[in-house]
């Protein structure tokens, strides 16, 4: 037997199309004792609500996509579960792409998405790819920019003040005493990344520390890529005495790297991170690091998206700046004299 239709239901019960249907939806009052006979058709049949044909119907699939570049990374991890949680509270199934960094499959993943005619997006992109952001243009379905500057305005954006965190990490480093500060920052296209490595910029000016480009080494924001970056900076015939990771994975790979180096943290480094991911609580020691409000990002990219597809906010496009907060735990120190 083929799908069970509302039409079988009907004449199992032995009532009209119309009555199955107020049931199923709720949509009016049907007495207790039909209401109680379409019900066991429904469940003698075990019929299931056609979504797509519901969906032609109305033209709202109520499905959201959310594409970000890496679902392996805690951060990202811990974004998509609370934008899907916001998401299903108000009604909508969320449906992941992951990008894995490759604008490639980027693209894929939004003509996926388009073609399954969700109703909106949440984008996190994978790098500065310009030309796969405007397929979304060309759609006209609503889209919210998150965690990462996409460089044009059509859209609704939901960023931190990576700058400000980025100083703010450093500039406490600094307050301890350091001076030789190590940088191991991400991508050198992404945006935040960038941005917190001007912060750090910005403190060692401020405080007349000199900035010294081989006392930097471009990380991935992956484990395995923090560590390695930190081999490399401790490598170096001047050893720093505080590193400012630019991001939680990588600073867990980079407290590795200097463990099998044989250094204490932080008696002999300290080690700052960006992102606080649960993980950060957890390792030994526990990670320094400068929070992103993720909860808070994810809430803003559901509302404004949700509230557009609900026809609530036809106002211009937002861009929302979230501020982030230093934790200090335990892999920082004050330096050794
Ligand atoms: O950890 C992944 C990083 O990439 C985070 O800092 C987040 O801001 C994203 O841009």
């Amino acid at each position: 037997m083929g799908r069970i239709t509302i039409k079988d239901v009907a004449r199992e019960a032995d009532v009209s199309i119309s009555t199955v249907s107020h049931v199923i939806n709720d949509t009016r009052f049907v007495d207790p004792v039909t209401k109680g006979h379409v019900q066991d058709a429904l469940k003698k049949l075990g019929y299931r609500p056609n979504n797509v044909a519901r969906s032609l119907r109305s033209g709202v699939t109520q499905t959201i996509g959310l594409i970000v570049p890496d679902a392996s990374n805690l951060f990202f991890a811990e974004i998509a579960r609370k934008i899907e949680n916001y998401g299903f509270q108000q009604g909508y199934s969320v449906i992941l792409g992951n990008s894995d960094n490759n604008p490639a499959k980027e693209i894929q993943y939004i003509h996926t998405l388009l073609a399954k005619s969700v109703d909106g997006v949440i984008f996190i992109s994978a790098g500065a790819e310009l030309r796969n952001f405007k397929q979304f243009a060309d759609s006209n379905i609503p889209v919210v920019v998150a965690d990462r500057v996409v460089p044009i305005e059509l859209a609704d954006v939901v960023l931190v003040d990576n700058e400000q965190g980025g100083y703010d990490a450093t500039r406490y480093l600094i307050e301890l005493g350091h001076t030789h500060i190590g940088c191991i920052t991400g991508p050198n296209d992404l945006s935040p990344s960038m941005q917190r490595f001007d912060g750090y910029k910005r403190a060692l000016k401020e405080a007349g520390i000199p900035f010294r480009l081989e006392r930097v080494v471009t990380g991935d924001f992956r484990v395995q890529g923090g560590s390695e970056a930190m081999d490399r900076l401790l490598q170096a015939p001047e050893k720093p005495s505080a590193v400012f990771v630019l991001n939680d994975m990588m600073a867990i790979g980079a407290m590795t790297s200097a463990h099998r180096a044989g250094l204490s943290i932080p008696a002999d480094l300290s080690i700052i991170g960006f992102d606080d991911i649960e993980l950060a609580s957890a390792v030994s020691p526990t990670l320094t690091t400068v929070a992103q409000p993720i909860d808070e990002m994810a809430r803003y990219a559901t509302d404004l998206l949700i509230q557009r597809l609900n026809g609530h906010r036809k106002d211009e496009n937002q861009r929302i700046i979230l501020k982030t907060a230093l934790i200090k735990r335990n892999s920082t120190a004050r330096r050794k004299p």
